[in-house]
């Protein structure tokens, strides 16, 4: 293998420049030139292809986002966008691609992959921890800690107020976030797209909780969550439970920004390194994972499908814990 090329895709998330580091710094070592392609599919549509030296990739293992930039593409969706894709590709001799990104990346690159004769290995690059086989993805550990220490604030503004705040984090379909940082807020109840909300049952909740002088609460909503968003959700409960002083907080992009955690920069480096040598051991149309400590690899197929993966379990704990 002569040359590959590295792309970031889809939603930023903290650790993505720690992995075109390793990406690049891996490849290099075993004489492969190294191309980066920008702003995603749409980059690989439009020719944004450039050599990638060790120097470019110096001093940015703790930057949040990713020097080579994201989009989403909708051109990608054609297969004339996509032929332009190969073809550009192709006129840079690149023999393996490596795609940093989420379920909608590995999507992509699933039908690429059987339309034209390029190997692509997927890393797991979301905030939103939606895809099987890996046990965390990139950025998701960072993302957690940026809501931790939003609603650690949050939580002493409505203690001082005896106010109860709805806030809601991101996640697209998925409950991952709002169910780790709910546990890690402690918060009254979180609601997620997995598991149906019942309004009726919340309220109740609600209503114990302040005959028992709780005098401040956190709920967490997952953006995705099935009774609608934060704003709706509070809309309802203020109706029936006028007697709580009620705000909502949604904390959008901030959970995607900032530095990688110690957790995000080594799972970013560890991966950045693993796909390399994937790509030279003939592996293609797999996602590299850890799994139980382990590396793994996983069909693009599979990965997408995230559904059977939330620990619903971990409701139960979180509301035995926030009595
Ligand atoms: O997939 C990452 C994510 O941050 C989701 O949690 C969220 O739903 C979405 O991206 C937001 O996308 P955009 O930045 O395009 O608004």
């Amino acid at each position: 293998m002569k040359s590959i090329a590295v792309f970031t895709s889809g939603g930023d998330s903290p650790g993505m420049n720690a992995c075109i580091r390793a990406v690049v710094r891996t490849a290099l070592h075993h004489n492969i030139r190294v191309y980066g392609i920008m702003h995603g599919y749409q980059g690989m549509i439009e020719g944004q292809i450039r050599e990638l030296t060790t120097s470019d990739v110096g001093n940015i293992l703790q930057r949040g986002g990713t020097i080579l930039k994201s989009s989403r593409s909708k051109d990608f969706l054609t297969l004339e966008g996509r032929t332009k894709a190969f073809n550009n590709l192709k006129k840079h001799e690149i023999e393996g691609v490596i795609a940093i990104g989420g379920d909608g990346t590995f999507a992509g690159a699933k039908i690429f992959t059987v339309e034209f004769s390029i190997p692509f290995v997927g890393l797991p690059g979301t905030i939103d921890n939606d895809l099987i086989g890996t046990d965390y993805t990139i950025g998701y550990d960072t993302a957690l800690n940026n809501v931790l220490e939003a609603v650690d604030k949050i939580k002493d503004t409505a203690a001082s107020h005896d106010r109860l705040f709805f806030v809601e984090v991101m996640g697209k379909d998925a409950g991952f976030i709002a169910l780790r940082s709910g546990i890690g807020v402690g918060a009254l109840a979180i609601l997620i797209p997995e598991v149906h909300t019942d309004l009726a049952e919340l309220i109740e909740n609600l209503r114990a909780a302040y005959t028992r002088k709780k005098s401040s609460s956190i709920i967490i909503v997952a953006e995705g969550d099935d009774a609608g968003g934060a704003y709706e959700i509070a809309k309802q409960v203020v109706q029936e439970l006028p007697q709580y002083d009620t705000r909502v907080s949604i904390l959008g992009h901030q959970q995607r920004g900032g530095s990688p955690s110690a957790l995000d920069r080594m799972l970013a480096s560890q991966l950045g390194y693993e796909a390399v040598l994937a790509l030279m051991a003939g592996k293609h149309s797999v996602m590299a994972g850890i799994v139980n400590k382990e590396v793994c690899y996983t069909p693009f197929e599979k990965a997408i499908k995230h559904h059977d993966k939330v620990n619903t379990d971990f409701l139960k704990l979180s509301e035995i814990l926030s009595a």
